[in-house]
């Protein structure tokens, strides 16, 4: 049998491409931020984690043009080695700073961050225990420490009777880590970090909280899910990504010095990967530094969330509840209907993501909405009067 047989038999895509409905890999040709340019048009983007529209800040793009010009396009090596810049220690005291821990460590990307985590920290005979709807990124770096024959548990997405259940079935003393998105990527629900914190006293667990969606969204300035609730000496471990609020790339975790230490010179995907490149590092210190001066952002994404949300519940859409920048919309089971949708919405000038399965479980398929502070009214108007629109045309309102 031909290893790349199944290749050869993937025609999904093909089909959907001929029905015209295919949403994915699309080109952006220019992009202002809430608006972009997609086949010569303009459109309006309700998709992009871009939260506080600082991708297009001529402070973040002129940080990113000097670091390039100090000390090039790329470190050419691991943190390791002979990739670690001043530029680096900056930002890691910096972001240490501002989230209140001890540490951070930066990585090349959110999800290398947690794939070098997880299996650096648990090994053998110690546990993981893991919400069923964390970021493929944390389910990769499970399954790397579950190869390394670690336990690994899971429980009902953010329900802490059934995390309860489970950690009543590992020994009290065991070494055990309980991970959790902070503000879920798909349904952009926040974690109900509270009951997580009081049952991982209760069960001696360590926590590492991703913070991918909740940097720059929740908390105190934006400081994130632990902030949110006044927990940020409990948490353990935050990690997050510089590809969202922070108008970048990289990825970071944040935690007690002697932790961040360890992970430093124990981690394959830091020590055998290049380092995040000098104009990465310095946009991301740019747009943190914007995120500090200029919290008003953080209210102002929240509240043009809100706008689309509240609008969308009273048109009649099923509309997953929230306070963060992630607007859901849920569609029905078809994932027909959701690809047509999201064609029309596109048609119509607004550009939304779709997700069917196996991205979302059946039933569950939706527009995943999401917005950025610097929306302005009409924009916002402009999309609940499409989604209005498209929702009548389709029979879902
Ligand atoms: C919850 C969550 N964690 C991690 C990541 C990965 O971040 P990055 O884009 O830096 O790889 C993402 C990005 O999609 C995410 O949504």
């Amino acid at each position: 049998m031909d290893l790349f047989k199944k290749c050869y038999d993937f025609t999904r895509a093909d089909e959907v491409k001929s029905q015209g409905v295919y949403p994915y890999f699309r080109a952006i040709e220019e992009n202002e931020g809430p608006v972009v340019s997609i086949e010569g048009r303009k459109i309006i983007m309700a998709g992009s984690n871009n939260y506080l529209g600082l991708t297009s800040d001529p402070r973040v793009k002129e940080a990113a043009i000097k670091a390039i010009e100090k000390y090039g396009t790329g470190c050419s090596g691991s943190r390791y080695l002979t990739g670690t810049l001043d530029l680096h220690i900056e930002f890691e005291e910096k972001l240490a700073k501002f989230l209140g821990k001890e540490a951070v460590l930066l990585f090349s990307t959110g999800f290398q961050t947690a794939q070098g985590i997880i299996p650096t920290l648990v090994h053998r005979g110690e546990y993981i225990i893991s919400d069923k709807d964390n970021h493929a990124c944390i389910v990769a770096g499970n399954l790397i420490a579950r190869g390394a024959t670690v336990d690994l548990l899971r429980y009902k997405h953010n329900n802490m009777d059934d995390l309860e259940r489970v950690l009543n079935k590992i020994p009290k003393d065991a070494a055990k880590l309980i991970v959790s998105d902070g503000v879920f990527s798909t349904g952009g629900e926040i974690v109900d970090l509270p009951r997580l914190v009081k049952l991982a006293k209760e069960h001696n667990a360590r926590i590492l909280i991703d913070d991918a969606h909740a940097v720059g969204v929740i908390g105190k300035g934006g400081r994130g899910t632990a902030s949110e609730f006044d927990l940020v000496d409990e948490v353990d471990l935050t990690m997050g990504t510089f590809s969202k609020t922070f108008a970048s790339l990289g990825g970071f975790v944040a935690g007690e010095a002697k932790v961040i230490d360890y992970i430093k010179h124990h981690a394959p995907a830091l020590i055998f990967s290049a380092s995040p490149t000098p104009p990465s590092v310095a946009a991301a210190m740019a747009a943190l530094e914007i995120l500090e001066q200029e919290p008003e952002r953080v209210t102002q994404l929240i509240n043009n969330a809100e706008k689309v949300r509240s609008g969308l519940k009273e048109a009649g859409f099923n509309v997953i509840d929230g306070r963060t920048g992630i607007v859901p919309v849920l569609v029905g089971g078809s994932d027909e209907t959701a690809l047509m949708m999201w064609r029309r919405l596109y048609d119509e000038g607004v550009f939304v993501n779709v997700f069917i399965p196996p991205g979302v479980p059946q039933g569950r398929q939706m527009m995943r909405t999401s917005y950025m502070s610097t929306h302005k009214e009409e924009h916002l108007d402009y999309i609940i009067e499409t989604f209005k629109k498209v929702g009548k045309e389709l029979g879902l309102i």
